[in-house]
């Protein structure tokens, strides 16, 4: 549906200051139907690299093709026309202040010329999937922040876009009406099909509701991949900073400070396991316990879900001799888990 292609986007110079590359080396692959994410922190290029798709913003060089369209060949008119599929929403709504709700999201058709008695029918579906139906005479003033993005997303949908550009767009929000808006989008993929881009610096909206997901730094695309795999194996520093704390792969405060980088006479082995899909519900664990008379004394753990899969992690101190712990990593990694060793485990002073 969207194919970028070694995009590159470079400001120029602002007064005495040095040109900006916002975007560099950019390949990105998103499919009809998908809810695709874009993450990364403040100033990494996120809104460059989405304002590119609707060519808001003109790519230094490289492709963009939405729906087997070239978008940098294109002309004013045809820009205008094509921008018609591509619809957007923002962190802070947008609205006009001057206008209801009904109004608001009729702009768009009547600025495309549409007749009164068609924008009607138009907008009134449109305001009834949002839950907007008894607000339509209402200013924006007297919205709450979650209704005012509902009025932004039902005006987006308003020209029968077959792409949804999101801008950090649940970002002004509080947690609970985050979570509303994001499964109104979610809902809105599922019955209309469409697409939908979102940037956020939130990986808790990433885990929410996207299929796939691409990490940002310093404008260039550091990883990619499915939701549950970059979750599951998150390979980049920064992709495991965002990762880490929403499924808690790490160990609680008390316990790393008997945790030693090296072996000590002692110390016994702490093993990161990670389960993923139907493992994480299998006892391989205590198979592996069994078959090697090895006790596991288990410091942490967690499952979580990821895209309606399950995932967890156990952190375990292998109390037994090196030697049976060796055997038991290699069954977990044979058992397709994922295991890591994360140090040693220093006696706990008494
Ligand atoms: N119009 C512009 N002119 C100059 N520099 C810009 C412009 N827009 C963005 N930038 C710079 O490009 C980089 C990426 O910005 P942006 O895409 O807004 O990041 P993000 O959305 O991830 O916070 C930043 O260094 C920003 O200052
Ligand atoms: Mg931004």
């Amino acid at each position: 549906m969207i194919t970028l292609t070694n995009l590159q986007k470079t400001f120029p110079a602002r007064g005495s200051g040095v040109p900006v590359q916002a975007l560099a080396d950019i390949d990105l692959t998103i499919g009809r139907g998908e809810i695709f994410g874009i993450i990364g922190r403040s100033g990494a290029g996120k809104s460059t690299l989405l304002r590119t798709i609707n060519l808001l913003e003109k790519p230094t060089t490289g492709s963009v093709r939405v729906d087997d369209v070239e978008m940098t060949a294109l002309s004013a008119a045809e820009l205008r026309q094509a921008r018609h599929s591509i619809g957007m929403i923002f962190q802070h709504f947008n609205l006009l202040s001057s206008r209801t709700v009904f109004d608001n999201v009729a702009l768009p058709l009547e600025l495309a010329g549409m007749p009164k008695a068609e924008i009607k029918t138009a907008v009134e579906p449109l305001l009834d999937l949002v839950g907007l139906a008894e607000k339509r005479d209402r200013y924006p003033a007297e919205l709450s922040g979650g209704q005012k993005q509902r009025v932004g997303i039902a005006r987006a949908l308003a020209s029968k876009p077959k792409v949804l550009l999101s801008d950090e767009a649940t970002s002004a929000l509080d947690p609970e009406t985050t979570t509303q808006i994001l499964h109104l989008l979610a809902d809105i993929n599922r019955r209309l099909g469409l697409t939908i881009v979102l940037i956020t610096h939130e990986i808790a909206v990433i885990k929410e509701i996207c299929h796939k997901v691409a990490v940002m730094e310093g404008g260039r695309i550091i990883e990619q991949g499915p939701v549950f795999d970059i979750f599951a194996h998150p390979s980049h520093p920064t992709t495991r900073s965002f990762v880490d704390p929403v499924i808690n792969r790490g160990i609680p405060d008390s316990l790393k400070d008997r945790l030693s980088p090296t072996p000590q006479p002692g110390a016994n082995p702490v093993l990161r396991i990670t389960f993923t899909g139907e493992k994480a519900t299998s006892p391989v664990i205590s198979a592996i316990s069994r078959k090697l008379n090895l006790d596991l004394n288990i410091w942490h753990g967690q499952i979580d879900e990821i895209q309606g899969a399950p995932f967890g992690t156990l952190v375990v101190e292998a109390l037994g001799d090196s030697t049976s712990v060796e055997a038991a990593v290699s069954l977990l990694k044979v058992n397709h888990l994922g295991v890591e060793v994360l140090g040693h485990a220093v006696p706990a002073n008494h």
